[in-house]
């Protein structure tokens, strides 16, 4: 039953040209949030953050409608805010805080949806279950972002062995970060994957400048042919 609906959603956003998947990182702090709100603004699409772990300064829904400028609605209310910035299992036990697994669910939206993960595919949701355990859930497809520099490869590659052990889709890789000479030509030979974009290391982020990358490196097209509209 569960694969029939997640087969009549996938068949629905086809129909309608909308996109969703999951932006997920090798690691926290890889630039989760600027990817996102690169794709977010690119398509007009929706954002859900749907455990956002830490409160300090700016939440990563803040930051993307920051940056986006997209309209508020857009911006989906996450299921769980915790105070501290540490894995959300943690946090919520320190926030007294039981996880119903029924509010993450994905929301029902008309149009596209860009989802953000708490942290990388293997930290733990509750103490026996994962990131990448609700992704399966979840059943759409991954774009992960990794950096572009050394240490990369193999965080990355063991971020793709996990995924496809459990049969979960790539789109491809987001490269963030200042351009290395070979990492884009070992990460993409050795996983079979796509390269959805290759983002430079940008002093000034703002919205004008994720246009211009958006345009130059053509990702429109390229989301569309591996969605197969
Ligand atoms: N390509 C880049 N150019 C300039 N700054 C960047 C770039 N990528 C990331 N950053 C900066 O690095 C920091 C971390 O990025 P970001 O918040 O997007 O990471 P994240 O993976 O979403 O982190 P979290 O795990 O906390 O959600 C931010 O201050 C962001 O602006
Ligand atoms: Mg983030």
């Amino acid at each position: 039953m569960g694969n029939r609906n997640s087969n009549f959603k996938k068949i629905m956003s086809t129909i309608k040209n909308q996109f969703q998947f999951v932006i997920c990182g090798t690691d926290t702090d890889i630039g989760k949030t600027l990817i996102s709100s690169f794709f977010v603004r690119g398509l007009n699409s929706f954002y859900w953050k749907p455990i956002q772990s830490g409160i300090e300064s700016e939440t990563d829904s803040q930051a993307v409608l920051r940056l986006t400028k997209v309209n508020k609605a857009k911006i989906i209310n996450e299921a769980y805010i915790f105070r501290e910035p540490v894995s959300p299992h943690w946090a919520a036990e320190i926030d007294q805080k039981v996880i119903n697994f029924n509010l993450l669910n994905l929301p029902n939206v008309d149009g596209s949806l860009i989802v953000e993960t708490a942290g990388g595919l293997m930290v733990p949701i509750t103490r026996n279950y994962l990131q990448i355990d609700q992704i399966k859930q979840w059943g759409i497809p991954v774009i992960l972002v990794c950096k572009s520099g050394l240490g990369t490869l193999n965080h990355t590659f063991l971020s793709i062995e996990a995924l496809k052990k459990r049969n979960i889709q790539i789109l491809g890789l987001v490269i963030n970060g200042e351009k290395h000479l070979d990492n884009p030509r070992i990460l993409t030979e050795f996983s079979g994957l796509p390269i959805i974009a290759e983002f430079p290391y940008i002093q000034k982020i703002d919205s004008k400048n994720l246009d211009i990358l958006w345009e130059e490196q053509n990702i429109k097209k390229k989301l569309t042919s591996l969605f197969d509209f």
